[in-house]
C-alpha cells in the first residue's frame, strides 16, 4: 500500500530512515553514553574466522546490488586487510573467472532470485569458495543456497527501481568491515555478568589464575580461576544457566580430564565458553551450546603462551565496554611500593 505517497518509489526512498533502522537494529553493540562499540552479525558467526582467513574478498552482484557493494568496497578493503575484488555476476559468468577455495565470495542482491547472482552462487560454490549471502528476502534461493548471510531486513521492497535496498547493502556491509576480533564480541556477550569462572587444570591451571586476576584487575568484574581437579569439591554448586564458565582444554595429557569437566558442567546446563585447538571444536561440543576459542596448538608446555592472548583480549575488551579505565585501573598501581 502507498499511502500518501503516489509511487512505491516515493514511498520507498522516504522510508529509508525506518529501514537503516530496521537493518541496524540489534546489531549494534552499545557501550557507554549509548556509543556503538562493536557489531553483532549472529548469521555469520560461525564462518568469521574463515573469512578472516580468506585470500581475497569478492562482491558479486547486479545492478543496484553491485553499486551498492562498489560504494562499501573501500572501508572493508580497509578495515579487513584482505583484497576486495568486485564482479559483475554475468561477467563473471562469460570469462569464467578464477574463484578458488581460499576466497569468499559474497553475493548482494535484494530479491536473492537474480538468475545471474544465482548462477554465479553455483559457480563459486563448485570452485570451493565460502559463499556469502546478502539479501532482502527471507527464504531467496541466494539466501538458502549460501553458506551463511546477513538479511537486509529493510523491508519488501516494491518499486522496481531499487532504492531502500541499496542504503540498507551498504550500512551491511559497512557492519561486516567494521566486525571485530572474536574476544571484542564474547565481551560484548559478557559485559553486564556478573561473575566469571574459569577451569584450568596441568599447564594451564595458571592460565585460568591469571585469566581471572586480569579480569578482576581491569574490567572490576569478580572473576575466579579454579584448578579443574576441585570442580566438585565446591564450585559446581554455582553452576546453572546464567553464569559463564570458561573451560580450558587445549590438547595436552589433561584434555580427557577437561573433556569429562566439560560434560558434567553441560549436564547441569553450564553456560559453557570452551577453549580448544583449531579443529577440535566439533569433538569437544558436538551439539554445538559451547561458545568455542580456538588457539593454534603448540607444544604442551608452550601452550599457556598461546592460551593467555585471547583472555587478554577478553579482559581488554570487557573493560572497554564497562566502560572502566583499561590503563589505571581502579585503586592499583603498576608498582607497590608500600606494604
Ligand atoms: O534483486 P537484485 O538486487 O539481485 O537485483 C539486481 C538488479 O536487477 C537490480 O538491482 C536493478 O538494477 C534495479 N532494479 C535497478 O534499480
Amino acid at each position: 500500500r502507498k499511502g500518501n505517497f503516489e509511487h512505491f518509489m516515493q514511498k520507498e526512498i522516504h522510508e529509508q530512515p525506518d529501514s537503516l533502522t530496521m537493518t541496524m537494529r540489534g546489531r549494534l553493540i552499545r557501550g557507554g553514553e549509548q556509543k556503538a562499540k562493536g557489531i553483532l552479525l549472529g548469521g555469520l558467526k560461525d564462518y568469521l574466522k574463515t573469512m578472516r582467513r580468506s585470500r581475497r574478498i569478492l562482491f558479486i552482484g547486479c545492478g543496484t546490488s553491485y553499486n551498492a557493494a562498489l560504494a562499501a568496497r573501500p572501508v572493508v578493503e580497509e578495515l579487513s586487510g584482505i583484497p576486495v575484488t568486485m564482479e559483475i555476476a554475468s561477467d563473471l559468468l562469460d570469462r569464467q573467472g578464477p574463484i578458488y577455495r581460499e576466497d569468499t565470495a559474497i553475493f548482494v542482491s535484494q530479491s536473492g532470485e537474480t538468475a545471474d547472482t544465482l548462477q554465479a552462487l553455483e559457480y563459486a560454490k563448485s570452485n570451493g569458495a565460502l559463499c556469502v549471502g546478502i539479501t532482502n528476502t527471507v527464504g531467496s534461493a541466494i539466501a538458502r543456497g549460501t553458506h551463511c548471510g546477513i538479511h537486509l531486513n529493510a523491508g519488501c521492497e516494491i518499486g522496481v527501481a531499487s532504492t531502500k535496498a541499496y542504503t540498507s547493502q551498504i550500512a551491511v556491509i559497512v557492519m561486516l568491515a567494521l566486525l571485530d576480533k572474536d574476544m571484542k564480541e564474547l565481551a560484548a556477550l559478557l559485559m553486564d555478568e556478573q561473575s566469571l569462572l574459569v577451569f584450568g587444570r596441568g599447564y594451564n591451571y595458571a592460565t585460568a589464575l591469571e585469566c581471572a586476576l586480569k579480569v578482576k584487575e581491569v574490567s572490576l568484574m569478580h572473576a575466579e580461576g579454579i584448578v579443574a581437579g576441585e570442580m566438585k569439591h565446591g564450585p559446581l554448586a554455582l553452576v546453572d544457566e546464567t553464569l559463564p564458565i570458561i573451560v580450558i582444554a587445549t590438547g595436552d595429557a589433561s584434555l580427557n580430564k577437561q573433556q569429562s569437566v566439560i560434560q558434567q558442567l553441560k549436564a547441569r546446563k553450564g553456560r559453557l565458553i570452551v577453549m580448544c585447538t583449531e579443529g577440535d571444536a566439533e569433538f569437544m561440543c558436538p551439539d554445538r551450546t559451547c561458545r568455542i576459542i580456538e588457539v593454534p596448538k603448540v607444544h604442551d608446555c608452550l601452550q599457556p603462551i598461546i592460551n593467555i592472548v585471547p583472555l587478554q583480549l577478553l579482559a581488554y575488551h570487557l573493560t572497554v565496554f564497562r566502560g572502566f579505565n583499561v590503563d589505571q585501573p581502579r585503586n592499583l598501581a603498576k608498582s607497590v611500593t608500600t606494604q
